[in-house]
């Protein structure tokens, strides 16, 4: 089920404590990003996403908002993946400990092909790996998986969504940290990679996007799921 609504609000009213089994989510990096593909008349081709451009104040405040909503829905000892880049990375890392989290790993996720930037063009992003609380947590049942995984960013003309990641990044994370059948939440669904990869390997979903036109980009996009089964 995703909602068309703010993510803390949906949380607090949908969700009860301690029954989500894992938590994927990439939430705004608060950099004002509105894509990075020009038409030809040089205009961005997308807004400037919600809760993207905010005072580092009231960014601080919506994270820690999301975030203890975060910990209060999951089950202890299971997972979070949060996407951020290496400019958020040190704040993200910090709150997400101050909200109970011990985070375990930093997944670099190798877009293979490069992106903008001048000095050195971007090619990678962080995925946060961490669990909840400090007792017994599950375990990722490969131990030959390493930290860095390369797979393909979706090319800029073919995104709908200025910050699109590919679904086929989410299955490695969905397969190692839930079961079938188990209920995954994502705060900030966008043009659903979650929600897809989530219903196409039998998982239960529960997401919330603010923006009512990605929210129908997910809900087509999960449409497809349903016919193809
Ligand atoms: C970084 S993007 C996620 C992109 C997504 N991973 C994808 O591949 O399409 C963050 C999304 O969260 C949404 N958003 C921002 N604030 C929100 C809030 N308070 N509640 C729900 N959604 C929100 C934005 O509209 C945006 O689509």
């Amino acid at each position: 089920m995703i909602y068309n609504m703010d993510c803390i609000e949906g949380s607090k009213k949908y969700i009860k404590d301690e029954s989500i089994d894992l938590i994927v989510t990439d939430p705004p990096y608060n950099l004002g990003f509105g894509g990075t593909t020009q038409t030809k008349s040089k205009k961005p081709r997308f807004s400037i996403i919600a809760n993207d451009n905010l005072s580092d104040r009231n960014y601080q405040r919506f994270t820690f908002q999301w975030l203890r909503e975060a910990h209060r829905i999951l089950k202890p000892g299971h997972h979070i993946y949060v996407f951020i880049d290496w400019r958020m990375y040190p704040q993200l890392a910090l709150w997400m400990r101050r909200c109970g989290f011990v985070i375990k790993n930093c997944i670099v996720w190798d877009k293979v092909h490069m992106g903008m930037g001048h000095q050195y063009r971007f090619r990678h992003e962080f995925i946060i790996f961490a669990v909840k609380g400090d007792g017994k947590a599950r375990r990722i049942p490969t131990r030959s998986t390493t930290d860095i995984w390369s797979i393909p960013r979706i090319s800029g003309n073919k995104t709908v969504h200025p910050t699109e990641k590919p679904a086929l990044l989410m299955d490695d994370i969905i397969l190692n940290s839930s079961f079938e059948g188990e209920t995954i939440a994502d705060f900030f669904v966008g043009s659903g990679p979650v929600p897809v990869a989530a219903k196409q390997l039998g998982r239960e979903v529960i997401g919330f996007e603010l923006d009512q036109a990605y929210f129908e980009i997910t809900n087509a996009r999960l449409d497809k799921v349903y016919l193809s089964e």
